[in-house]
């Protein structure tokens, strides 16, 4: 059951206060779906990418029983030859329902849309009596619509139950599939006035060039994914690989989301890391475990330990019709479970596809098995803000005992910022000795220096930042030589040579 919405109010408040996410053109009041990344947030989100980057393709572990393969990386663009998005069913498919409200002008995406009866205790069935509300919400499961309806119902809608209002019986149906009867109930301003579900295609149109007609239109990538299959033969001709090969491309996609939502989770500008691992047919099931519980892993080793991560496999009915296997790790974000990643067994699908369109031949001769054939294609992906809205959710910790009742526990390989040096007051010399430490620190890692305001204070903003250590230079320090180093996760203090700041910061954070 999803959490109390105010945890997601309290991190949403913290990331804009320390700078991690703000809306995007906020000083004009915002564009629904998209989003911008402070000074920490940057730093977070590249970390999460350069990890993700070095552990899958540059450092990537050795396949199934020790197994070799290679793994390389393409940057395509943005915007590809429109026949791209015809061949992968993007232009004839990519669609969600949508309905819109003829009374206040809203759009929803249909299979969000719920409409709930409520009936007297005693009555269970839609035929017999009607319902005494009839409410609109939006939900992402039936359970959670039901529950959004009766916590809305006022006091006097609960008085018209007969006996126990607590009793009453609802019955959720989802826009989508709505009997003719019902009435069709406005999510957001209650009158019975959605439109029928049509099919709204959720790429991003433009044109290149002068001219703006027909042939001139073009798409904004809606995935990473086509770059990667439409480059296939020149990685193969140009490097030296061969399969079992693996493409990694880090970079942005665009959906026009009918109904962005739940804060970055579900934007209109997004990036993926996505990994096309083409492989022979024969192979394609050892592979795509191998992919599924590595991806699993990748995240669990980034901190993502509690059980709030799942790997779920697809029941048979909803794989897509040209799809052997699949499985999405998921993540309990206060919203409820969602989806962080998709990893697909794809078949030979799209390559044949872009054959059939382009007309060229994208099989693979295999020196070894003195064999051609068309690649099956295994598909970790993920998408990059996702997985940072995870890392920031997990990391957020609440400790009312300390100076910042509130405090990130990042993993010490995503962390924005890794020190910070502090001199306990600025003067008496002690500035003379923190600078120079903090500017060797800062040629290993990302550190920072802070010299004003109580040292409870400065710990406090470190600890919302979720940096694991601070050094601080006091009296002491002229007297013996030592610093004192605090821990972010306990709040434990220590003293330390200041000769061997750098060394203890290696130590600690092995990275
Ligand atoms: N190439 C396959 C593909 O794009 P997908 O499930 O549509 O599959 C992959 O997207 C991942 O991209 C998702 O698991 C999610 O992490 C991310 N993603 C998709 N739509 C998104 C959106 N509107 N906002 C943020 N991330 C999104």
């Amino acid at each position: 059951m999803a959490e109390p919405a105010s945890t997601m109010d309290k991190i949403v408040a913290l990331c804009k206060r320390r700078g991690f996410i703000f809306q995007s053109s906020e000083i004009y009041g915002g564009i629904g779906g998209f989003w911008d990344y402070g000074p920490l947030g940057t730093e977070l989100k590249r970390n999460i990418k350069d990890a993700w980057w070095h552990d899958m393709v540059r450092n990537h572990p050795v396949g199934p029983e020790g197994r070799e393969y290679q793994m390389v990386g393409v940057d395509c663009s943005i915007i590809m030859n429109p026949k791209v998005w015809e061949a992968s069913g993007h232009v004839g498919g990519f669609s969600d329902p949508m309905v819109d409200c003829r009374e206040c002008k809203k759009r929803f995406r249909a299979d969000k849309v719920w409409i709930v009866a409520v009936y007297r205790a005693a009555v269970a069935d839609a035929a017999t009596e009607p319902p005494v509300i009839t409410s609109g919400v939006e939900a992402d499961t039936q359970d959670e619509a039901t529950e959004l309806a009766l916590a809305g119902l006022s006091r006097k809608q609960r008085k018209q139950f007969e006996q126990d209002p607590t009793a009453a019986h609802a019955r959720a149906v989802c826009m989508t599939d709505l009997p003719e009867a019902w009435s069709r109930t406005c999510p957001a301003c209650q009158a019975d006035a959605l439109t029928e579900p049509r099919e709204f295609n959720l790429m991003f149109q433009t044109f290149v060039g002068a001219v703006q007609d027909d042939s001139s239109v073009a798409y904004l990538r809606p995935e990473t994914a086509q770059g990667i299959f439409a480059n296939f033969k020149n990685v193969i001709d140009s490097s030296r690989v061969k399969l079992p090969l693996g493409i990694a491309q880090v970079g942005k996609s665009f959906r026009n989301e009918i109904n962005p939502r739940n804060y970055t989770f579900r934007s209109r500008e997004f990036e993926q890391y996505e990994i096309e691992f083409f492989c022979h047919p024969s192979e394609a099931e050892t592979w795509y475990e191998f992919w599924r519980d590595l991806r699993h892993q990748w995240y669990v080793g980034l901190g993502l330990k509690s059980d709030k991560l799942r790997l779920r496999d697809h029941d048979p009915d909803e794989l897509a019709h040209y799809a052997r296997g699949c499985a999405d790790v998921e993540y309990d974000f206060p919203f409820g479970l969602s989806e962080l990643e998709g990893i697909a067994n794809r078949t030979d699908y799209d390559l044949k596809a872009h054959m059939d369109k382009s007309g060229k031949d994208l099989s693979y001769f295999d020196a070894e098995r003195k064999e051609r054939f068309v690649p099956y294609v295994i598909e970790p992906s993920g998408g990059v803000d996702r997985s940072v809205l995870a890392f920031i959710t997990e990391a957020y910790t609440v400790d009312p005992d300390r100076a910042s009742p509130e405090f990130m526990k990042f993993h010490p390989r995503l962390a924005p910022v890794k020190a910070a040096v502090f001199p306990l007051v600025a003067k008496d010399g002690l500035p003379e000795i923190a600078e120079p430490i903090y500017r060797d620190l800062r040629k290993h890692y990302p550190a920072q220096y802070d010299p004003k305001q109580s040292i409870g204070k400065r710990y406090a903003r470190m600890d919302e930042a979720g940096t694991p250590f601070c050094f601080t230079i006091d009296g002491q320090t002229k007297e013996d030589g030592t610093v004192t180093v605090r821990n972010r996760d306990d709040a434990s203090q220590t003293r330390i040579d200041k000769t061997r700041c750098l060394e203890y910061l290696r130590d600690q954070l092995r990275i």
